[in-house]
C-alpha cells in the first residue's frame, strides 16, 4: 500500500477572507476536488445557521443544505454557529481489495475540515469533515469530548440535501414492514415520500446522483424524507428508547454520500463508499475463497419441503448427498443446507429463541455429510435463521461459528425474518426491547457478528440485512448480504417485473454485494406463476450482478434438463479483476464487462426489462493483438417472457478482437450472456 501524501492547506480556496489552516476564517469556505470537478462550500447565515452546497463543473448540484441535530434532552444544535477553523489534506493511495469487483482500488481525495462552534451558552464545538473525489462527495459531523456532550441523545439529524433542479428518482419506501424488500418507486424528486437509501436521481440535465452513506457503525440507518420541492431531509432510523442514537463521549455520525456522474454508468463505477470505510481489521482472510454455491433452499421457498422437520423436511442426509453430486459435478464449492438445526418446527417466524445452532436434526447426519463433502471437494453452508430473536443470537455466537468450523463451513447465511422495527434485544438483566434492523443497536450487532464469525474463519452472508455502507472493506468476511426483494419473490405471487435487475444495478448494488440468488431455470410455473424472464437473462444475471459467493439457486432435476445454458453456469467465477458498466439505464437496461480474478477471461452479462431491447458495445477492453472465443447465450428470436417462448435460447461462438463491436438484441424480459475466452 502507498503511504497517503498529505498537502497540507493545498487547493483551500476562501472565498471571503484567504486565510491559511488553522486560523478562523469567516465563511464561506470552500474546496474542490483535486481534478477540480467538484466543489464544496459551507455557509453561515444571519443566524449562524451552517448550510453546504455542491457543484459539479460549476453547476449546482445541491444549494445550500442546512446541517444541524435535534436532541432529546438538550437543545438543537442549528444557530448561532461560527467556524472556528479550517484544514486540508490531499491524499492519494491504491490499496487491493482480496475480493471484489475491482482488485485494486485508487483512493484520491481532498479533505476539507471545518471546525464549528456555537456562540450560545452550551458552546459546543464540532468538525464536518468533507472528502471530495471526482465522482463524489462524503461528509460527516465529528464531535470531540466536551463538557456539555457527555452524553448525547440524537433525536433527529438535520442534513439536508437540497437539490438544485427536479428529477427522476428511483426509490423504495423506508420504515415499512417488510423491510428492504420492496420493488422502486420511479417518481419525479419533488414527489419524493420517505425513501431508503440509495436513492438514485437523474437530474433534470442529466447528471446522475446517488444518495446514499459509509461506515454505519454505532449509529442508527440513514433514510430521506423529502421536506419540500426537492429538499430531503435525514430521517433517521429509531431505536427502542427515545432516542435514535445514543453515544458518550467523542462521537461521529458516518459519512453522507453523493456520487455524481454524468451517466448510470458513472455511478457504478464509483469506488467512494469503499473508499470511505476503514482498511481491513481481520488480517489475512485469504482462507474465504469466493465461490458458487447450491442449496436445499428452492423447494423450501416454493413450499414443497419444509425447514421444520417432518415427513417434507427438506434438510436430509439424503437430499444433501444428491446436492453434494451435483455441485461436485458441475464445479460449484458449496452446498447450503436451510432447516438443518433444531428450532424451526411450530412457527418459526416467532420462535427465534427456540434455534439451536449447533444442534443438527436427528434426519441431517452433519459428520458423514462434511466427509462426503470433502471427498468431492465440496463443504456445506450453514444457515442460521435467527427468527429476529438476536440477542439470543448473540449468547450462541462461540458455540455456532465452532460449529461452523468445526464442519469445514467457510461461509454462513444468518436471516433475521422479523418485521421491521421487531429484533429482539435482552439487556444484561433481561428487560426485553424491540430493535430496527437499521438501528444503532443492530449496526453494532453485525460487527459483532463478524468478529465473532472472524475469530473461526468463517465468513457471512446476511439476509434481512443492515444495509450494506462498505463494511466489507473493514471486515472482508462480511461478503454478502440480500436487502432487496431477491430472487425469492418469484416463487410467490406477486413477481419481481421485467425492469427489477435493471432498477438493482443502480441502486440496491451500489450497497456492495447482493445474494440475490440468481439461476432459475423452471421459469414456467402454473397458471399466473410464470416467472417474468427468459431463460438467458438467468445466465446473464450471474455476470450483472455482484456477490463473491452467487447462488446456484434452482434443483438439480431442473438444471439437468438444460445441459447447454449449465456450461454457463458452471464456467462463471465469482471474483473479478475488474468491472466495467458497458451501457445502461437505470430501469431500462444493463450491459456489463468483467474479468475474471487470477485470468484472462472476460464475461459479458445484459439484462433489460418488458421491452425488446438491443446492446451494442465495443469490445476495446480486450487485449489487443489477441483473439478470444466468444461463447454466447443469447435469447432466441422468439423468447419472451410473457409467452412460453421464455426457453428460447441460442448458444454459438466466434471470434473476436479488441477491434470488434457486438450487437445483441434483449427480449422482452431478456438478456445475453457471454464468455471470452484468449485462443492464441
Ligand atoms: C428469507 C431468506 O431470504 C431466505 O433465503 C431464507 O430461505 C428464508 N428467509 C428462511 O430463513
Ligand atoms: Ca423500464
Amino acid at each position: 500500500m502507498k503511504p497517503i501524501r498529505f498537502a497540507l492547506g493545498l487547493g483551500l480556496a476562501l472565498a471571503a477572507a484567504p486565510a491559511l489552516a488553522q486560523q478562523a476564517p469567516a465563511a464561506p469556505v470552500t474546496a474542490t476536488s483535486p481534478d477540480g470537478t467538484l466543489r464544496v462550500t459551507l455557509t453561515i447565515d444571519g443566524d449562524g445557521r451552517a448550510a453546504y452546497a455542491i457543484s459539479r463543473k460549476d453547476k449546482p448540484i445541491l444549494a445550500p443544505s442546512r446541517l444541524g441535530f435535534l436532541f432529546t434532552d438538550v437543545a438543537k444544535i442549528d444557530r448561532r454557529l461560527v467556524v472556528t477553523g479550517t484544514e486540508v489534506r490531499d491524499a492519494d493511495e491504491t490499496w487491493t481489495q482480496p475480493w471484489g469487483e475491482w482488485a485494486s482500488i485508487r483512493n484520491r481525495f481532498r479533505e476539507l475540515k471545518v471546525h464549528l462552534k456555537e456562540t450560545s451558552a452550551l458552546a459546543r464545538v464540532f468538525t464536518v469533515t468533507f472528502r471530495l473525489y471526482e465522482d463524489g462527495v462524503g461528509f460527516r459531523y465529528e464531535f470531540p469530548e466536551q463538557p456539555n456532550m457527555a452524553r448525547t441523545n440524537v433525536a433527529e439529524e438535520l442534513t439536508e440535501f437540497a437539490f438544485a433542479q427536479d428529477g427522476t428518482a428511483w426509490w423504495k419506501p423506508a420504515f415499512l414492514w417488510n423491510r428492504e424488500e420492496y420493488l422502486y418507486n420511479k417518481t419525479p424528486l419533488s414527489a419524493v415520500g420517505t425513501a431508503d437509501t440509495p436513492i438514485t436521481i437523474k437530474l433534470a440535465d442529466g447528471t446522475h446522483v446517488a444518495l446514499h452513506e459509509a461506515a454505519l457503525v454505532d449509529y442508527s440507518g440513514m433514510a430521506v424524507a423529502r421536506s419540500e420541492g426537492t429538499t430531503l431531509r435525514a430521517a433517521l432510523t429509531p431505536g427502542a428508547g427515545e432516542a435514535k442514537v445514543r453515544k458518550q463521549g467523542a462521537w461521529t455520525t458516518p459519512w453522507r454520500t453523493l456520487i455524481v456522474a454524468d451517466d448510470a454508468a458513472g455511478l457504478y463505477h464509483s469506488h467512494l463508499m469503499l473508499n470511505l470505510n476503514e482498511p481491513n481489521k481481520l488480517g489475512d482472510v485469504s482462507w474465504f475463497k469466493p465461490g458458487k454455491f447450491a442449496g436445499v433452499w428452492w423447494n423450501m421457498i416454493k413450499g414443497e419441503w419444509t425447514w421444520a422437520r417432518g415427513p417434507r423436511h427438506g434438510a436430509t442426509t439424503a437430499n444433501v448427498k444428491r446436492y453434494i453430486d451435483f455441485a461436485a459435478a458441475n464445479g460449484i464449492a458449496h452446498v447450503l443446507v436451510e432447516g438443518w438445526n433444531v428450532g424451526w418446527d411450530g412457527d418459526w417466524f416467532g420462535n427465534g429463541n427456540d434455534m439451536d445452532f449447533a444442534r443438527p436434526t436427528e434426519d441431517f447426519d452433519v459428520k458423514a455429510l462434511v466427509a462426503y463433502g470433502r471427498q468431492k471437494g465440496v463443504r456445506l453452508i450453514g444457515h442460521h435463521e435467527t427468527g429476529g430473536a438476536a440477542s439470543h443470537y448473540e449468547k450462541q455466537f462461540d458455540k455456532a461459528f465452532k460449529f461452523a468450523a468445526d464442519n469445514g463451513y467457510m461461509v454462513v447465511k444468518t436471516g433475521y425474518v422479523t418485521d421491521a422495527g421487531q429484533i429482539e434485544r435482552v439487556d444484561a438483566d433481561g428487560k426485553t426491547y424491540r430493535e430496527w434492523h437499521e438501528g444503532q443497536w443492530m449496526s453494532n450487532h453485525f460487527i459483532r457478528v463478524a468478529e465473532a464469525a472472524a475469530k473461526y474463519k468463517v465468513a457471512f452472508d446476511s439476509h434481512e440485512p443492515i444495509k450494506g455502507t462498505g463494511l466489507q472493506r473493514t471486515y472482508p468476511n462480511w461478503v454478502a448480504r440480500e436487502g432487496m426483494r431477491g430472487m425469492e419473490y418469484n416463487s410467490w405471487a406477486g413477481k419481481n417485473p421485467p425492469e427489477h435487475e435493471a432498477n438493482l444495478v443502480f441502486t440496491r448494488m451500489l450497497e456492495g454485494p447482493m445474494d440475490f440468488t440468481p439461476g432459475i431455470v423452471s421459469l414456467k410455473g402454473e397458471k399466473d406463476s410464470n416467472i417474468l424472464s427468459t431463460l438467458a437473462k438467468q445466465l446473464a444475471l450471474y455476470v450483472v450482478i455482484y456477490s463473491p459467493v452467487q447462488m446456484v439457486a434452482d434443483t438439480p432435476e431442473n438444471y439437468a434438463k438444460f445441459p447447454g445454458p449449465m456450461k454457463f453456469i458452471r464456467d462463471v467465477p465469482t471474483d473479478w479483476q475488474d468491472s466495467r458498466v458497458l451501457n445502461g439505464e437505470i430501469g431500462d437496461f444493463v450491459t456489463i464487462a468483467r474479468k475474471q480474478r487470477g485470468g484472462e477471461g472476460w464475461y459479458i452479462g445484459a439484462v433489460g426489462d418488458e421491452q425488446e431491447r438491443a446492446s451494442a458495445f465495443k469490445l476495446d477492453f480486450l487485449t489487443p493483438g489477441k483473439r478470444y472465443k466468444a461463447e454466447i447465450y443469447r435469447d432466441g428470436d422468439q423468447a419472451d417472457y410473457r409467452t412460453d417462448r421464455r426457453h428460447d435460447i441460442v448458444i454459438e461462438s466466434r471470434l473476436v478482437t479488441s477491434a470488434d463491436t457486438m450487437n445483441l438484441r434483449i427480449a422482452p424480459g431478456g438478456g445475453f450472456a457471454i464468455r471470452l475466452v484468449p485462443v492464441n
